[in-house]
């Protein structure tokens, strides 16, 4: 009773407060003339639509690019000169660092060309045209098709359209569904496999505030890295070759030395991961309820044993820095996006809205005798699908988490080959298991696997998954080992399992690699972690996949259905589609906000934040020596204003995972900031957009320009850019 009136009390101040959307959105390049124009324009845009997105001449677009497999970056001079994040950058960097020369400690600059870093397998992709293809996709596809036949369907015309975009080309392509499959654009590429690190400052700017200030605000992150793209003779993409030559863009960004004001129009134009910004209620529930609490549950507890082990021994804090940003990162966004959505009441905003649906679907016979049942489905999917949501959540993140299994998965290489192979393969298993061990070896540190495969494998994995969902090791052990209590079967398992598995001894396994032969695999399959290595793809294999690939299909159904519905249902509103790492833009404004009650935070922050945060005894705050004298001499350069650095802001730009290292560009076109996060307050972007919590988070460009000069001494690549006032 008591909950019934909370309810209806909320959802009434949900009707009251009309929800303003302000600057929800990321919107598709090719439709900014026909959707947004005109409202970019009352904001503050001076370009026109056709400088931003054109197939026919040159336009920022062809300053944008993909940078490597999930992130963002832009040109800057006329010679390839790229910028993006450091973190973004952070492989590249890493994989050039060594004791003798730590990049990721000491940062790097090159101070000609000569002195760039190759990086193999590192691409940057322009985006060359985009069309819609939705009528040719969908052509000969009906509504009342088998799921699995549409997909099959669609895939074959896929391949037939990427087929023609590319005839007689060196451009790739790619078709991708929007609106949940209502609508598929088609995207030609052109990739450069060229690209040379160029420049990154010391992890003590690039990352500092570490994982203590990620997702976080006030903010002084500097981050940032520079690459240069390499073409051949022709400015057509080659593999790296010291015949390359700068790449000569066909358009890059001026960059603004003028700063920003509260309120200026702020444009973020990138690459978005993913939203979801159309889930029902149902949906919403089982994110925040089941799958979130339990990720975090997991992650929690990784992260405090990999925490210990790295603040008690340098040496592993080195070796699980990257790990631990990874599980880290994610961990914080959920965190945020509870919260978020709890804060937003977004089940109940979500359930008011389907209310409105069924009272619109009800006016009309037609759409009531097709669509009154759509939420019913929605929600019995769900309540099936939640057992098998939690099962598949905990199999990635507690199933996984224990880092020998994952270094058991390369042994495949060698299991999969058979007594047909040849010298050759053989020699490039061998190849490729040593590069493996290598890598896996430098940042393995055993006694903190240990712990994590005990406390989350062992202990959470187990006690909190039905058995039907847990892999059969766990069977094993309960009949195989002694003991009176499943803990002491457990603890037995696990000494065994560590001291009887050779993946764990790198001389031993760099004997047996080198001794190879196709019989030895007999003693891979009888390893102990390869054992569980194969229990858990059984349980996948056998319990999982299946049926969890079949509530999603049925859902990517409804979904469609759903999507579609709404768009009719609030004809007069545009929407746009969810987030597919496809090019967007997201237009906004530099704005404050107000975290909490009787909080203000201000828009931006200056190298006085930084030196206030600095302390040598924690780690994330050590700031640099010369970075405190550039400070304390006031040594500015150009780049301040009112005497004083800049380093970050935020705006309204809805952004997410895959926009970091962004462009964000100001009226006139020129770059103002790289973006690389978002506040923790608003995390739930992915989920609901709220105007007065939601910012996206850019580091000032001028801070960059300062490091680059001041800092670094590269005053030549400042010499190579377009500063304007
Ligand atoms: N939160 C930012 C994003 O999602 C930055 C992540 C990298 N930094 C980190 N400390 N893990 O990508
Ligand atoms: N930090 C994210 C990225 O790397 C951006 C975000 O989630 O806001 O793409």
């Amino acid at each position: 009773m008591i909950k019934r009136i909370l309810i209806t009390t909320i959802a009434l101040a949900l009707l009251l407060t009309s929800f303003a959307r302000a600057d929800e959105g990321m919107w598709i390049p090719l439709l900014l003339n026909k959707y947004n124009y005109a409202d970019m324009q009352a904001k503050g845009l001076k370009l026109s639509a056709d400088d931003i997105f054109s197939i026919n001449h040159a336009s920022l677009k062809d300053a944008v690019v993909i940078f490597g497999g999930g992130c963002t970056g832009e040109l800057i001079s006329n010679q390839g000169l790229l910028i993006t994040n450091h973190h973004c950058g952070y492989g590249s960097i890493q994989s050039h660092s060594s004791l003798d020369h730590d990049y990721l400690t000491n940062g790097f600059w090159s101070m000609s060309k000569e002195e760039e870093l190759v990086n193999k397998g590192l691409t940057v992709t322009f985006l060359v045209s985009m069309a819609d293809v939705t009528d040719k996709v969908l052509n000969g596809i009906t509504e009342d098709m088998e799921e699995s036949k549409r997909q099959e369907l669609i895939s074959e015309t896929i391949k037939q359209i990427v087929a023609d975009a590319t005839e007689g080309t060196h451009y790739t392509a790619v078709v991708k569904p929007f609106f949940a499959g209502n609508e598929y654009y088609l995207f030609v590429n052109e990739v450069y496999k060229d690209v040379r690190l160029v420049g990154a400052p010391p992890s003590a700017i690039g990352k500092f505030g570490g994982d203590t200030d990620n997702w976080m605000w006030p903010r002084h992150t500097g981050d940032f890295s520079m690459f240069r793209i390499y073409a051949d003779k022709d400015n057509n993409p080659a593999e790296y070759s010291p015949d390359n030559v700068p790449y000569k863009p066909k358009k890059f960004f001026p960059i603004s030395l003028n700063g920003v004001k509260k309120g200026d129009f702020t444009m973020v134009y990138g690459y978005p991961g993913r939203t979801q910004e159309h889930l029902t209620s149902y949906a919403v529930k089982m994110i925040t309820e089941v799958s979130n609490p339990a990720k975090i549950n997991i992650r929690e507890n990784i992260l405090d044993i990999m925490n210990a082990d790295m603040n008690a021994d340098p040496k592993v804090r080195i070796q699980y820095a990257s790990k631990n940003a990874r599980v880290s990162n994610s961990w914080k966004k959920w965190i945020g996006e509870n919260r978020g959505l709890k804060r937003l009441h977004a089940i109940e905003k979500k359930e008011q809205l389907e209310k409105e649906f069924l009272n619109w679907v009800s006016k009309d016979k037609d759409r009531r005798e097709k669509n009154s049942n759509i939420l019913n489905y929605y929600r019995k999917i769900y309540e099936e699908m939640q057992p098998y949501q939690l099962a598949i959540d905990y199999f990635f993140e507690a199933g996984w988490s224990m880092e020998l299994i994952r270094f058991a998965k390369n042994f495949k290489v060698f299991t999969n080959l058979s007594d047909t192979s040849t010298t050759e393969d053989i020699e490039k298993a061998k190849q490729k298991m040593r590069n493996a061990a290598d890598a896996f070896f430098k940042n393995y540190n055993m006694p903190t696997d240990r712990k994590i495969f005990s406390k989350v494998f062992l202990g959470l994995y187990y006690n909190n998954v039905p058995k039907e969902f847990q892999p059969d090791i766990f069977r094993t052990i309960e009949k195989k080992f002694k003991g009176n209590t499943i803990a002491a079967k457990f603890a037995k398992y696990e000494e065994s399992l560590y001291t009887k598995s050779f993946f764990i001894n790198q001389e031993k396994l760099n004997k047996f690699i080198d001794n190879y032969k196709v019989k030895n695999n007999k003693k891979i399959e009888k390893d102990p972690a390869f054992v569980l290595y194969n229990s858990l793809v059984d349980l996948y294999l056998n319990k999982l996949s299946k049926p969890y690939q079949d509530f999603n299909n049925q859902l990517h159904k409804l979904d469609r259905q759903w999507i579609k519905l709404l768009r009719e249902m609030e004809s007069d509103k545009v929407f746009y589609p969810d987030a597919n790492f496809t090019l967007r833009v997201h237009y906004g404004q530099v704005e404050d906000y107000y975290p909490r009650d009787g909080v203000y935070y201000d828009y931006y922050t200056t190298l006085d934040g930084i030196i206030e945060k600095d302390n040598p005894d924690i780690y994330d705050y050590r700031v640099p020596e010369k970075l405190k004298q550039l400070y304390y001499k006031k040594d500015f350069g150009q780049y301040a204003e009112d005497g004083k650095i800049h380093v970050c802001f935020t705006a309204t730009n809805h952004t997410t995972g895959g926009n970091s290292g962004s462009p964000v560009i100001n009226g006139n076109g020129e770059l103002i900031g790289i973006n690389f996060d978002r506040n923790w307050e608003g995390t739930m972007s992915d989920i609901m957009y709220d105007p007065d919590m939601c910012r996206n988070i850019t580091l000032d460009i001028r801070y960059c320009l300062f490091l680059i000069d001041k800092f670094a001494g590269a005053t030549h690549l400042i010499n190579e850019m377009n500063l304007v006032r």
